[in-house]
C-alpha cells in the first residue's frame, strides 16, 4: 500500500521537494547577501539549470504527446518561462561576479519562479504524473536521479551562444509508455 503510494506521486514529490530545495537556497542568499554566497548561488544556479533541462527534456514531452498541446497550452508558457528565468539567473551571477547587480533582479526572479513553480505543482506534474504508469515514473525518476552535477562555467559560457529555443522541436522520449 505504501509502496504504490509512492510509486503515485514520486514524479510529483521529486519535482516539488526540488522546487522547496530551491527557493531555501535563494531565500538563504538573498538574507545572508549574494556577495557572501558564493557557493549557495553556485548550488541553487547549478540546481535550477538541472531542474529545468529536465521538464523541458523529460517532462513536458509527456504531456505534450499525450495531450497533443506542444505550441499552446500550460508547457508552452512554463517553456517561455524557462527562457526568461534562465536569462534572468545568467544576470544575476554575472552581476554578483563582477559586482555590478541590479538590486532589483533577485526579487523579479523569485517572484516569477513563486508563480512559475505553483504553475507547474498545481497544473503540469499532476497530468504527466497520471500519464505515465508506474512503472515508466519509477524508470524516469532513476534516469534523473542518476544525472551528473552539471558545469555551471561551462553553461555560462554557452548562454551566450544560446538563441530563442525551438519550443515545438522533439518528441516525447517517454511515447514508448503512452
Ligand atoms: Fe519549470
Ligand atoms: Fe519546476
Amino acid at each position: 500500500m505504501i509502496e504504490k503510494t509512492e510509486l503515485a506521486h514520486g514524479l510529483h514529490e521529486f519535482f516539488s521537494h526540488d522546487h522547496a530545495r530551491l527557493d531555501n537556497l535563494f531565500h538563504k542568499c538573498m538574507t545572508t547577501g549574494f556577495e557572501n554566497s558564493q557557493e549557495d548561488l553556485e548550488e541553487f544556479a547549478r540546481g535550477l539549470i538541472q531542474h529545468i533541462i529536465w521538464e523541458d527534456e523529460y517532462l513536458f514531452p509527456v504531456f505534450e504527446h499525450v495531450s497533443g498541446m506542444s505550441d499552446k497550452g500550460p508547457t508552452f508558457v512554463m517553456r517561455a518561462e524557462h527562457h526568461t528565468i534562465q536569462e534572468l539567473l545568467y544576470e544575476l551571477i554575472i552581476g554578483v561576479r563582477n559586482n555590478t547587480l541590479d538590486v532589483t533582479l533577485p526579487s523579479t526572479l523569485q517572484g516569477l519562479l513563486l508563480q512559475h513553480n505553483q504553475a507547474e505543482e498545481n497544473v503540469v506534474y499532476e497530468a504527466v504524473q497520471s500519464m505515465l504508469t508506474p512503472e515508466s515514473r519509477e524508470e524516469l525518476l532513476a534516469h534523473l536521479k542518476a544525472t551528473p552535477p552539471l558545469d555551471l562555467d561551462a553553461w555560462i559560457e554557452g548562454v551566450v551562444e544560446v538563441e530563442e529555443p525551438d519550443y515545438n522541436s522533439g518528441g516525447s522520449p517517454f511515447s514508448k509508455y503512452d
